[in-house]
């Protein structure tokens, strides 16, 4: 053997043996849900011995809106593909511009370009956020399932505060939780239109909101990536006005333009916060530099005021409307199901809660495993369950996502003719989203099966009860 081959030799096997060690921080989280979904049903479907599986499964679980990418901003990402160089740290200045206008157009909220700071997605700069500001959280739960594994990566101090009944804060609670909270500085994550009820904060609540934080030296983050989907585009506010003060707004192109792949979002920050903002730089400027530069000048485009951007909005958001009052009406016909009406988004939560007795009997005692239910065979319905929507292990509520259609096909068709009264609404989805029809009635059947499975035993037991007699 020669000194090379030995060198070589020795190099392979101490290679092939090389052991990684994981950062203790890295180890200590866990996948956020929505990844852990997917790799279950990844799973699943391979492990699945029935032909039926091949199908798929009833998408309920995963949030994407499954519309075109507004035609403007494709054209624009074709054009800027030339564009090589880093862009400077908080975003092209065209791009600071351009949302700047949109906040005024759509929001009516006036923000200098300077306040605007672009990053890749709104989750990213959320977790920015969380990084720069010192502070215990406040998260209300139900909440979405990206915060919690941010706020515990960050290793922050956090306390959930539990919604009522009508699933939204209560000002009486954020009071009395601020109140026990030791820090000079709390964060409350504000997330309106809200992910997973559909709820939206109307100017008042959102108005006793901010007198708490005033009072109690809250800052808000307000996550508001899915205002543009409000059914009723009136109704819509923007914490930014209402608390201009401590408000951080974020946004993007995700929800509302279909462009969650794109990875473009944007934070606009609460007035006299200029030393802060430098702050925010050099966590930008450390983690990823700035945002890919053909991706904010797509992103600009975007970001134009147009009659064809106002008018993807307008389509978008009445055909997420008629998926959700479908969803609504069906899963409400259910016996023993209670849902939220949803106000925005494409979500809703249901809650299967009336079911807990049979489900106790069949040894379903968490939502996790209410999820893994449906998901078998003969059921094949995927839904996010409660617990990685913040809520208690033992909560049978699930986020239902209702985009589970070709959204390319469906906005033609809805553009070629429009459904104008409910029963031609109603005919709109089933033709159009024929799975999320079938998947409501898969989850009856759930339903329906277990009660009757539960009562089949019952008269089971009691007949042999009295043969036994
Ligand atoms: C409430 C909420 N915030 C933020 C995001 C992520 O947005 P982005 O794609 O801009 O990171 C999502 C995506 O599902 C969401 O539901």
């Amino acid at each position: 053997m020669t000194i090379s081959h030995f060198i070589y030799n020795f190099t392979i096997s101490n290679i092939t043996s090389l052991k990684f060690i994981v950062d203790q921080q890295v180890e200590d989280i866990e996948m956020p849900e929505n990844l852990k979904l997917n790799t279950f049903l990844d799973e699943f479907h391979s492990d699945c011995p029935h032909p039926e599986c091949n199908f798929g499964f009833y998408g309920f679980a995963f949030g994407q809106s499954p519309f075109p990418v507004p035609q403007p901003i494709q054209d624009a990402l074709i054009k800027n593909a030339d564009k090589g160089a880093y862009a400077a740290v908080p975003g092209i200045p065209e791009l600071r511009h351009a949302i700047s206008k949109y906040n005024r157009h759509y929001f009516k909220m006036d923000i200098a370009p300077e306040r605007i700071y672009v990053g890749p997605g709104t989750k990213e700069l959320v977790f920015n956020l969380l990084e720069v500001l010192h502070g215990t959280v406040i998260l209300p739960t139900p909440a979405w399932l990206g915060y919690l594994p941010q706020i515990r990566f960050l290793k922050k101090n956090y306390h959930m505060l539990p919604t009522r009944a009508n699933k939204k804060i209560s000002p009486v609670d954020l009071r009395k939780l601020a109140l026990r909270l030791q820090d000079r500085q709390k964060i409350l994550i504000l997330n309106n239109p809200h992910n997973p009820t559909g709820l939206l904060y109307d100017r008042l609540e959102l108005e006793e909101i901010a007198d708490v934080c005033r009072e109690q030296n809250i800052t808000v983050i307000s996550d508001e990536i899915y205002a543009l989907t409000t059914y009723d585009f009136s109704r819509f506010v923007s914490m930014g006005k209402i608390y201009p003060e401590g408000t951080f707004v974020t946004n993007g192109l995700s929800k509302s333009h279909a462009a969650g792949g794109y990875r473009l979002g944007y934070v606009i920050f609460p007035q006299h916060t200029i030393e802060l903002r430098e702050q925010f730089k050099k966590i930008l400027a450390t983690e990823y530099t700035a945002v890919s530069t053909p991706i904010q000048h797509a992103a600009v485009a975007g970001f134009e005021i147009s009659k064809e951007l106002d008018d993807y909005f307008v389509a978008t958001r009445n055909i997420h409307q008629m998926m959700g009052d479908y969803t609504y009406h069906a899963l409400g016909a259910i016996d023993g199901v209670k849902t939220t009406k949803p106000d925005a988004t494409f979500y809703l939560l249901a809650d299967f809660n009336a079911f807990a007795d049979d489900l106790h009997k069949i040894h379903i005692t968490t939502s996790q495993k209410l999820s893994e239910s449906l998901i078998v065979h003969p059921y094949h319905t995927a839904i996010v369950g409660g617990d990685s929507l913040v809520l208690e292990r033992t909560d049978f509520s699930a986020r239902i996502a209702y985009v589970d259609y070709d959204g390319v096909l469906v906005y033609q068709k809805y553009l070629q003719n429009r459904p104008k009264s409910s029963s031609e609404r109603t005919e709109f989805v089933r033709n159009n989203a024929p799975k999320i029809v079938a998947g409501i009635d898969m989850i009856a059947e759930f339903f329906n099966n277990l009660k009757r499975d539960n009562i089949a035993k019952l008269e089971t037991k009691k007949s042999s009860l009295v043969a036994t007699d």
